[in-house]
């Protein structure tokens, strides 16, 4: 029988996760469906109960639902309890195993594809909502120098760094106060470059050789990339974490860690960085 998953999200319709599975199943040799789901705002649990009472085996969970998805679990990973957040669902008859992939899918695609070394660099997150919070986990199990967050909202920042103290160096710091500090590696995890907006980054915050990463992709050459690239920066989008995040849920789900790389160049001819 066709194992059935899903990608559930409002909106969901410039998901690309549906291609990525197909690819990997292509590629393993797995027969598999996987589906858009779009759920009302109100109706995360509906949509999810529905699919599974169809057959549905798992599902993958986007914008604005990850909180929802956390809640609905009746079982969590360590780091989607870290995170608080779950973009990973595994159903069974009466269990629901949530897991978080995103922040393994960008330390991956910085360290292994980017070969971009995260020990001992000082990293820059700028923002401090639900993509922030997915990854600062894995981010600081790699041995960063410090990790400084910086947010629109400053208390939002400190609320983010008071849950990851025990875990590494961490730091709060104000976005007028980024003059005069430095950084290995910034990264982008707020929603501006959806309104092709740009955090206040000042331009000497990016130190030399350092990597400007702006977790949203499919937007091009974002106003925070651009910045990154005239201050001297080397530039990555999110398309990278995407395929990595997906091959960490298709691992959960088939036991399989599927190879990235020409899944990711054949989507990165229709996107672009440039
Ligand atoms: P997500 O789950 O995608 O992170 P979120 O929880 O709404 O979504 O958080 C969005 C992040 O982007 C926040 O850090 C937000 O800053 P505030 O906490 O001050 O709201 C940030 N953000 C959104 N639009 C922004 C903009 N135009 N400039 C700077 N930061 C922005």
């Amino acid at each position: 029988m066709t194992l059935r998953y899903a990608i559930i999200g409002n909106p969901v319709a410039h998901s690309k996760s549906p291609e990525i599975h197909a690819a990997f199943a292509a590629q393993t040799g797995i027969d598999l469906r996987y589906d858009r789901l779009l759920a009302p705002p109100d109706g995360f649990r509906a949509a999810v109960e529905e699919f599974r009472a169809h057959g549905g085996r798992g599902a993958n969970v986007t914008l604005p639902f990850k909180l929802d998805a956390f809640a609905y679990a009746t079982e969590v990973s360590n780091r989607a309890h870290d995170a608080g957040a779950v973009n990973t669902l595994t159903f069974d008859s009466t269990r629901v195993f949530g897991d978080n992939t995103d922040g393994v899918g960008l330390v991956k695609d910085m360290r292994d594809n980017l070969k971009c070394a995260i020990a001992g660099t000082r990293i820059l997150m700028v923002g401090a909502g639900g993509a922030a919070r997915g990854v600062i986990g894995p981010l600081l199990a790699e041995g960063p120098a410090v990790i400084a967050v910086a947010n629109r909202t400053f208390s939002k920042a400190e609320e983010i760094v008071q849950r990851y103290r025990p875990v590494g160096n961490i730091i709060v710091i104000a976005l007028a106060d980024l003059l005069g500090h430095q950084f290995d590696i910034v990264i982008n995890a707020t929603a501006a470059s959806l309104e092709n907006d740009l955090p206040v980054i000042p331009r000497r915050a990016f130190a030399e050789g350092s990597l400007a990463y702006d977790m949203m992709y499919g937007k091009g050459l974002t106003p925070f990339l651009a910045l990154g690239r005239q201050a001297g920066a080397s530039v990555a989008d999110g398309l990278g974490m995407l395929v990595e995040q997906a091959a960490e849920s298709f691992l959960i789900w088939h036991g399989i860690r599927p190879n990235t790389e020409t899944v990711y160049r054949q989507l990165r001819l229709f996107a672009p960085l440039n």
